[in-house]
């Protein structure tokens, strides 16, 4: 049977990069189609080059809106689309709106639906990404786990265990494989930044959405950046907002535009330390072993926590947390979290693999 994969932001590009690689090896067939959620070239085209993923077959072009008109595009647009392709399977990544459609609409065609990263709670329903990993997860026939936390929420939320495979972080598996182009020197170079300098994003609604917390934010970073120069690429969401709320190119603070993976991983890598909002850099700071501070009150990856890279923080709380991270000792060694080893990918393709067999 066909295997038909959906994607459409740029985390799930670098999240299903390592299992259509995988899946690939095993010569299935196997479509991938692109939702157009992130449509531009820095979102979303820089990512299929640099990670090897394959043209999409189908870019379905849904664009921006609302929650609700943009779940809605997406899901119609989907259901045309999986009709057209009739897939034995569908795969999702992540918790953005093209995840919950492309679940939904293969749910009510009867076709069965793979979750890659399921299982992670925040425990906040206000944000978008709650509802949608929640929902996602009751329609799943196929669940793949990044951590032992994850298998219990879905145990615990009455999923049917047999269906739930602990497979570790395909996140990860990306990172490792490119690891060896991810070049502090050079990025730091492209962007005239001193030896030792933090990276920022900031994409949540939580943060930038609402003016009261981008002035926070805004005023946070300011500081923060009187002791340590900060390269902030910035998310199209969070860009003008933040500008308006005064976030500007002073002196310590370098605005840029997003960042290409390898790039982007390059300045990690070598930073001080990370500002951040986002799911995947809190993961990827944990396996480089970079410590990250998370302008967030939960998370929905706490293992990064108790790994110990990561801490959540307040917007008060930015300043004093980044200069105790910059007096003290690097957070944690290079070891990162069980199964975070470069090899989730092909655990997840034999697990497909065994599952289409016994359904064809
Ligand atoms: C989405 C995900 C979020 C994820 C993030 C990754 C949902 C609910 N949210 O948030 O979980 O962390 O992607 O980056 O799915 N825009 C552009 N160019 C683009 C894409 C977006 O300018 O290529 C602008 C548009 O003004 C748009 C806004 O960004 O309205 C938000 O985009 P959208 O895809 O709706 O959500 P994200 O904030 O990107
Ligand atoms: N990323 C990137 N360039 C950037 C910012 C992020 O390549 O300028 C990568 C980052 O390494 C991560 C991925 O994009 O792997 C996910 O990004 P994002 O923060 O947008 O989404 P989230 O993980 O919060 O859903």
């Amino acid at each position: 049977g066909r295997v038909l994969h959906v994607v459409g932001t740029r985390p799930n590009f670098v999240k299903a990069a390592p299992v259509v690689a995988a899946l690939r090896a095993t010569g299935h067939d196997q479509v991938l189609v692109h939702t157009g959620q992130h449509y531009d070239e820095r979102m979303s085209h820089i990512f299929f080059r640099e990670l090897g993923l394959p043209a999409p077959d189908t870019d379905l072009g849904v664009g921006s809106g609302s929650q609700a008109r943009q779940t809605a595009d997406l899901l119609v647009a989907l259901e045309t689309e999986l009709l057209a392709r009739a897939p034995a399977l569908v795969v999702v990544y992540g918790d953005v709106n093209s995840t919950l459609a492309a679940a939904l609409a293969a749910a009510k065609l009867g076709i069965p639906v793979a979750h890659v990263e399921a299982g992670l709670r925040s425990f906040d329903m206000a944000m978008p990404e709650e509802v949608n990993r929640r929902l996602v997860d009751q329609l799943a026939e196929l669940l793949f786990a990044t951590s032992p936390e994850a298998v219990g929420h879905l145990a615990r939320e009455g999923v049917d265990p047999g269906r739930v495979h602990l497979v570790g972080n395909p996140m990860i598996d990306t990172l490792l494989t490119h690891l060896d182009h991810f070049d502090p020197a050079a990025a730091r170079a492209a962007h005239a930044l001193p030896e030792r300098y933090g990276v920022v994003t900031l994409h949540r609604p939580a943060n930038v959405d609402d003016p009261e917390a981008a002035a926070a934010a805004a005023r946070a970073l300011t500081e923060a950046a009187g002791h340590l120069d900060l390269a902030v690429p910035l998310h199209p969401r969070g860009r003008e907002a933040l500008r308006k709320a005064g976030l500007a190119d002073a002196p310590g603070i370098h605005l840029l535009e997003p960042l290409g993976y390898v790039e982007f991983m390059g300045l990690v890598r070598g930073a001080a330390a990370v500002i951040t909002d986002s799911g995947g850099v809190q993961e990827e700071t944990t396996v480089l072993g970079v410590p990250c501070l998370t302008l967030r009150t939960t998370t929905e990856r706490p293992v990064t926590v108790t790994h110990g890279t990561n801490r959540l923080v307040r917007h008060g709380e930015l300043v004093p947390a980044l200069r105790k991270v910059l007096d003290g000792q690097p957070a944690a060694g290079p070891e990162g979290p069980p199964l975070w080893d470069g090899k989730a990918g092909p655990r997840i393709a034999r697990v497909l693999t065994e599952w289409l067999e016994r359904h064809d």
